[in-house]
């Protein structure tokens, strides 16, 4: 079929269900990207105004938009079209922690309201246009809606994962400069009940910028209230309107910022804008999990990560599906729960961690068998490399063999999937992504910072051409936006992530080539954790690894040096620090006191040398002549030994 025929036949309902439409596709993307985009994007959304310029780039400058000019809101085309044409249809579905309470259900028609009550709530506090909104809220309905609230208004949303400290809280407030925060008094997890209010309360003596904090008061929590700037949410939105016209966007008005780790202590606040991120998140919603009409699709990520705000919210709602939001964790009341979930809601896609894969592989089969999962169709993996033993698992118990499973490689940078099969069209391959979604040019690299021309290689992943959703900058830092990801191979984005590609151009990534650590899917800096450790009185400084670990895929493995001799510190007084500074995700597993750590010349700590000794390899350290300090090599590994 002749390009323009695809472009123009497919794209009206783009969806890509065969190996010859994806190579299509693939093809039409690589000689016309822009056309290839803006196809998609004008026969698939609403605009108020069609855009002026499809692309603009320049990578050296790490510059880019999309649909520059366009006009849109991404609620409209989330909400307001499909409360039309289909008021009725379930949008989301929310199942409670404990699965004895009843659970709520969203219509098209009902969301659209219960976002516009938010977002004539927001206005009312005096948010408008371009302000930025912390939520910080557990997996509740209102975090959904009131994502949705803030881009109907064109306020900038920045969720931080109920899961961050105080401190670590705060930062992100004060990083963004947000004048309101949402919350909720506390969060139910398993059968524990979590006060997130009173971290709201310390986090907010260090932020000036918060006016007023929007609560909700869903467990039921007696907390501590600050007269006149803490509000109770429930009664204005049960006051205010259900009408809210949508704020006329630009496609590259900012729609969010969502944190991210990186190797200074500082967190990344990867800004990402409406147009291009509506679009590609769309496109690969549909692709990737090959949705159909009433299907039930269930994203277990929390929308605290990207893979919440992509695939739980934006993604499938703009393509008008079902989504299934889970307010607790696998374990509890035992490790059937998502088994249970799937059988009950009858759902038909799932996509999960591979932490929680290995979690749940872990526990016993029986109650995999007590429940029927025939729903199921497709079967997604993100955020770590799975591991063969959890994806064979995965396909054998609880995909029987009959679905195809996606391992969906991508990042908050990225804002959507980037390398994914497709099912029904491209092959699963186990511990592979596979192939870049049609529209995305990867690339590896080699050690002199050249695209590695065989196919068969391995080396660092990178993007050599924009895509829509790319993040445009780090918000408040677009120098470091640039030294991050646009420096170190001139004209690419540097996903920080090494890859292998076999001869048939399928990529599997091998894992972060930076000092960030993925420790059970999350992203944790090497240095907020070591600058938590060294607020000890009696250490001077430390070093942070990771490990294998059977279940969390890696686990954190600590060198810490203490200020004076024979002083001693313990694995868990060091845990209960770092939990208060950066939050209970980041918790050590070993911790080795040291004398000395392995430096170069210039300072830097070779922590090549203490990942190698840290997983008990002791010999083959590679080369240490170039150290300043060799012989603090024996001594660790006489402590590792011990
Ligand atoms: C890793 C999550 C292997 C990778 C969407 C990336 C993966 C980082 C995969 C981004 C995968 C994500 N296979 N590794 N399928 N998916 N990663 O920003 O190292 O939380 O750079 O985004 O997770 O994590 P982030």
């Amino acid at each position: 079929m002749p390009l323009q025929e695809i472009l123009l036949h497919k794209m009206a309902n783009f969806r890509l269900s065969s190996k010859k439409e994806v190579v299509q596709a693939q093809e039409a993307a690589m000689q016309n990207p822009e056309m290839f985009w803006s196809s998609y994007a004008k026969e698939s959304f609403h605009w108020f105004t069609p855009w002026d310029r499809v692309l603009d780039y320049d990578f050296h400058k790490a510059k880019v938009s999309w649909f520059e000019g366009g006009k849109v809101n991404i609620t409209v085309n989330c909400l307001d079209r499909y409360a039309q044409t289909k008021p009725n249809a379930r949008a989301i579905v929310w199942e409670p922690n404990n699965p004895e309470d009843e659970g709520i259900v969203y219509t098209y028609a009902e969301l659209l309201c219960a976002v516009n009550k938010m977002a004539n709530t927001l206005k009312q506090q005096g948010v408008s246009k371009g302000d930025r909104v912390c939520l910080y809220l557990p997996m509740i309905p209102e975090l959904a809606i009131a994502v949705l609230a803030c881009a109907r208004i064109g306020a900038i949303h920045s969720v931080v994962f109920a899961g961050f400290s105080a401190q670590a809280l705060a930062a992100r407030i004060n990083d963004a400069s947000c004048s309101l925060v949402i919350c909720s008094d506390g969060a139910n997890r398993g059968s524990k009940v979590l006060d997130l209010k009173s971290i709201v309360d310390e986090a907010l003596q260090s932020c000036d910028c918060v006016s007023h904090v929007l609560v909700v008061k869903y467990v039921g929590l007696d907390s501590h209230w600050v007269e006149g700037r803490d509000i109770d949410l429930k009664p204005l939105l049960t006051n205010a309107s259900d009408v809210c016209e949508a704020e006329v966007m630009d496609a590259e008005d900012p729609l969010f910022i969502l944190y991210t780790s990186g190797s200074t202590g500082k967190p990344k606040g990867m800004l990402h804008t409406t147009g291009g991120y509506m679009t590609y998140t769309a496109y690969t919603f549909q692709n990737v999990f090959q949705y159909e009409e009433g299907d039930v699709y269930w994203c277990t990520a929390d929308i605290g990560w990207i893979t919440g705000h992509s695939y739980i919210v934006y993604g499938p709602l703009l393509n008008g599906a079902t989504t299934l939001m889970f307010e607790g964790v696998p374990s509890y009341p035992d490790y059937g729960r998502f088994w249970a979930m799937i059988e009950k809601y009858q759902v038909n896609q799932f996509y999960t961690a591979p932490t929680a894969i290995r979690a749940l592989a872990k526990a016993s089969d029986s109650l995999v068998d007590d429940y029927d999962l025939s729903s199921l169709k497709v079967l997604g993996t993100v955020g770590e490399p799975i591991n063969e033993e959890a994806w064979q698992w995965y396909n054998k118990r609880i995909g029987k063999e009959k679905c195809p499973i996606v391992d969906t490689w991508w990042q908050t940078e990225t804002g959507g999937i980037m390398i994914s099969s497709i099912p029904g069209s491209t092959p699963s391959i186990p511990t592979f992504a596979t192939q870049p979604m049609p529209g995305i040019q990867a690339q590896l690299m080699d050690d002199k910072g050249q695209p590695v021309q065989n196919k068969e290689a391995s080396g660092k992943l990178c993007i050599g051409f924009p895509w829509p959703s790319m993040a445009r900058t780090i918000y408040g830092d677009h120098q470091r936006y640039i030294d991050t990801y646009f420096s170190a191979y001139p004209g690419y984005y540097f996903t920080g992530d090494g890859a292998d590609r076999d001869d048939e151009g399928n990529y599997r990534i091998t894992g972060r080539v930076d000092d960030v650590i993925i420790v059970s899917g999350h992203n944790l800096g090497t240095a907020p954790i070591e600058d938590a450790i060294n607020e000890h009185d009696l250490i001077a400084e430390s070093a942070i690894v990771g490990i294998p670990h059977d279940v969390k895929g890696n686990a954190l493995c600590a060198f810490v040096v203490c200020s004076g001799d024979g002083e001693q510190v313990t694995l868990s007084e060091v845990n209960a620090l770092i939990s208060s500074k950066v939050g209970p995700i980041a918790k050590l597993d070993v911790l080795y006191m040291v004398k000395g750590l392995p430096k170069t010349r210039s300072g830097k700590i070779m922590r090549r040398i203490l990942r190698k000794v840290g997983q008990g390899q002791f010999t083959n350290l590679g080369d240490i002549s170039t150290l300043l300090n060799p012989d603090v090599v024996d001594s660790i590994i006489q402590t590792v030994r011990g």
